[in-house]
């Protein structure tokens, strides 16, 4: 029987709550669809980093290569200053295993309350592949000064012709698999960030005469946020930069239903990729039973189709829409009718 190398990265807060349910649907998936799961657990959260002043190894790292995927609470505790975390272990890992996508599908079910008003589960199907190890996120910059009136603070948007290209051919390559629309919009700032997306512009239209079925289109980041919320249906795929597509893909979380069903992956097409309820730790929800899992049994559900096991796959998707069309009431903590477990037992039922 195949047998899949996963590692487990339960995290803080609500994350070991939620990974625990995903777990669960994993499992029950592996016994029906004839696949196993050997899963090694890392302890790379906020308690480890209190208790011993570690964020992350190099030698954590390396024990992260050697699986096939990796699944992922959540990262951030109440008691660590905001940055130290996420930074130091979110952001190394996805760096650290070179997952230069950040894949997040926006997709609301039947059944999920929209706070868009009109709009349903046909208007609002797309994805946003963001960039994910660039931009504004490598850390570039620094202090002059610090501290004093003349203080100045640089953070500077590193944009490499090598980075750029290969998530937009990840873009166009997905734009066709997906075989919807056929629609790419490169989402950016060409009239303001005249350099960085002078060369997300101009990769995207030479990269684009290799994918002649693929219609191009272009946004600005501004209007990509007015389209979300007006004409969702505008989209079928979104490409954009790390910055631009952090702050999308909550708007997106938003009108798909909530972050109780949002999730996402950091994905290397060559290496090992990394899947993620998009939603934080949820400090004020910990231990309480209440949390949502649906997005980290969706994390769970996009591991299990990059390792192959599409049936799988579609058959969780299947029970997550047949669980919100006719049992859970909200996607909100606390109010779904059902607790954190009992939602992953009615997945299991359905599957
Ligand atoms: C996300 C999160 C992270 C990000 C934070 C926690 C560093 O917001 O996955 O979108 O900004 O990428
Ligand atoms: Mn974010």
């Amino acid at each position: 029987m195949k047998k899949y190398n996963i590692g487990v990265i339960p995290g803080d807060g609500t994350g070991p709550e939620v990974v625990a349910e995903s777990i669960k649907v994993l499992k029950a998936a592996g016994k029906k669809f004839g696949f196993e799961t050997d899963l090694e657990y890392f302890d790379f959260d906020g308690t480890r980093y209190l208790k011993t002043g570690v964020v992350l190894e190099d030698s954590d790292i390396d024990k992260v290569r050697t699986k096939e995927a990796v699944l992922l609470g959540a990262i951030g505790h109440p008691d660590v200053k905001p940055g130290i975390l996420e930074k130091g272990i979110l952001l190394k890992l996805r760096f650290s295993l070179d997952q230069y996508i950040n894949l997040r599908p926006v997709k609301l079910y039947e059944g999920v309350e929209t706070p868009l008003k009109d709009k349903g589960p046909n208007e609002i199907d797309f994805v946003v592949i963001r960039e994910n190890t660039e931009g504004l996120y490598t850390g570039a910059g620094g202090f002059l000064k610090k501290g004093t009136l003349d203080e100045v603070a640089i953070q500077e948007s590193i944009n490499t012709r090598k980075g750029v290209e290969r998530c937009l051919r990840f873009a166009f390559d997905y734009t066709r698999k997906r075989n919807k629309k056929k629609k790419l919009t490169l989402c950016g700032k060409t009239n303001v960030l005249t350099y960085a997306f002078d060369l997300w512009e101009r990769t995207f239209y030479e990269v684009a005469k290799e994918y002649p079925d693929i219609q191009t289109d272009y946004a600005h980041v501004d209007a990509t946020c007015m389209w979300m919320v007006k004409n969702p249906e505008f989209f079928d795929v979104i490409v954009t930069d790390n910055m631009f597509g952090d702050i999308i893909t909550d708007l997106g979380a938003v009108i798909q239903g909530g972050m109780g069903i949002a999730a996402g992956g950091n994905i290397n097409p060559n290496g090992v990729s990394m899947y993620e309820p998009i939603g934080g730790s949820a400090p004020k929800y910990t231990g309480r039973n209440i949390i949502n899992p649906l997005a980290a049994i969706a994390a769970g559900q996009m591991m299990l189709e990059q390792l192959g096991e599409e049936k799988a796959g579609a058959a969780i998707e299947n029970a997550i829409m047949k669980a919100v069309r006719e049992n859970i009431k909200s996607m909100s903590a606390g109010k779904m009718g059902y607790s954190t477990t009992e939602v992953g037992d009615l997945i299991v039922s359905y599957l």
